[in-house]
């Protein structure tokens, strides 16, 4: 079945991190795709050939796809109605007010609300609270009186990928299908089946519950040595003996290591699951644990040094994610602010991100103390250390919450970390 008017396979609405490398993938798998974005920059370097962000190996799928001819691009919600399946790739994230902001994804549906027809299906892949599905249901039935599952498809199909790992990911994460009446599962099924991995059917409300939880679970999963890093501190522990003590050889252990745990995704997503939640602030103190790393982080320097005035402070790291280019929501940005706060002189690398920062050798150029604050692979190189141990002013302060060179600690001074042998 097709509509009236369609004249590609699939439209992607929103050609962020999420959407751009699954409309490519959908063209590489042969489909035509309509790819729709309100960014003209964004839209500019696609159009160019040009990947706007990293993504592992996505590069080489755009220049296939651009020789193809199979990925148009508009700027129009409304053209997305050109393809019988149309994906919202929009993004959700969340008001202060505990509350998922689904600004976008409305705007995007009263653009499509007089151009869909019979034979369309419409597939959130965005993350949403609980419910959403049925609402943009029942809002489609509302203004133009479709009933969902015979004549138009609804579905939540929830995007589960970790940034990075896009390409192979998409062949092998089971892929959760909630739709709406009898058949918007099946036919989404269809869509999904030009990728390898698995399709799971179940209910709209179940595959949000599903994608949300997966990622309190990690959220909450991180928390827990976040919050036993603190306790260390308090009680002159060492954070990764006792994690070593908990974990070795037990069965029941598997706790996991502390770091700045954030990004865009978990940072936002416990607070559609909040909104409503059976036990009203349990995951808010999660998120709090979280986002207090950098001020424990702080906290631990001052205690050891005094005032940090005038001192100079690098920090390494400014995404979120060792890794990755994405900035979104990162506690390194937090971490920063709060040391301009302490009037300190802070110099910050990434070789990653589109911020601008200072070479590495700028950063610890006479840094008095140190901050890992991603641990991207270059950090963790024991040359990196090494570096640091030289050109950092004499006895600088390593603060390194992810264990970046082997040296079990959270705060210690280069002088130690070399007696240690770290890194080497
Ligand atoms: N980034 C991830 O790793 C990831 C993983 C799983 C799920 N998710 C979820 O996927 C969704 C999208 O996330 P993302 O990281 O790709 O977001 P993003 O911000 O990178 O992408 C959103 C895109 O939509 C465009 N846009 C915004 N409003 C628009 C409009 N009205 N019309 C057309 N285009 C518009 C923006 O220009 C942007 O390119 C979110 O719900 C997110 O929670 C993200």
């Amino acid at each position: 079945m097709t509509t009236s008017q369609s004249t590609a396979d699939v439209s992607v609405i929103g050609l962020g991190r999420v959407g751009l490398p699954l409309a490519l993938s959908f063209a590489d798998r042969g489909l035509t795709v309509i790819g729709v974005d309100n960014d003209p920059v964004r839209l500019g370097a696609v159009r160019e050939g040009r990947m706007p962000f990293e993504e592992s190996g996505a590069q080489e799928v755009l220049e296939r796809v651009h020789s193809s001819g199979r990925l148009s691009l508009s700027e129009r919600v409304a053209d997305a109605a050109g393809a019988r399946h149309i994906v919202i790739t929009l993004g959700t994230p969340s008001f202060s007010h505990i509350e998922i902001d689904m600004r976008d994804i409305r705007s995007a549906l009263d653009d499509l609300l007089g151009v869909l027809g019979a034979g369309h299906s419409l597939i959130l892949r965005s993350t949403v609270a609980p419910g959403t599905t049925e609402f943009v249901a029942g809002y489609l039935t509302k203004h133009r009186g479709f009933e969902i599952g015979e004549e138009v498809f609804v579905a939540h199909a929830p995007e589960r990928i970790a940034a990075g790992r896009f390409l192979e990911e998409i062949d092998t994460l089971p892929c959760i299908i909630g739709g709406v009446g009898a058949r918007s599962g099946e036919v989404v099924a269809e869509l999904f089946s030009a990728f390898a991995a698995p399709i799971v059917q179940t209910t709209p409300v179940q595959a949000e519950l599903a994608k949300i939880w997966a990622n309190i679970l990690r959220y909450t999963q991180f928390a827990l040595p976040n919050l036993l890093m603190m306790d260390c501190e308090r009680y002159a522990a060492n954070v990764f003996e006792v994690i070593d003590l908990i974990n070795r050889d037990y069965p029941r252990g598997g706790i996991a290591q502390p770091g700045f745990t954030a990004g865009t995704c978990l940072r936002k997503d416990f607070a559609f699951s909040e909104e409503r939640s059976a036990a009203p602030g349990m995951l808010l103190a999660v998120s709090r644990v979280n986002e207090s790393v950098p001020l424990f982080l702080l906290e631990g320097v001052k205690r050891r040094l005094g005032s940090l005035a005038d001192r100079k402070v690098a920090v390494l790291g400014l995404a979120f994610k060792a890794g990755t280019d994405d900035e979104r929501d990162s506690l390194a940005h937090k971490l920063v602010r709060m040391l301009e706060r302490e009037l300190a002189d802070v110099a910050v690398h990434d070789p990653h991100v589109a911020t601008p920062t200072v070479s590495f050798e700028e950063a610890i150029d006479g840094a008095e103390v140190l901050v890992v604050a991603t641990d991207h692979p270059e950090f963790r190189d024991p040359r990196t250390l090494a570096a640091i141990a030289e050109h950092a002013s004499r006895d600088c302060l390593v603060v390194d919450p992810w264990n970046c060179w082997g040296a079990a600690q959270v705060f210690a001074y280069t002088s130690e970390l070399v007696a240690l042998g770290a890194g080497a």
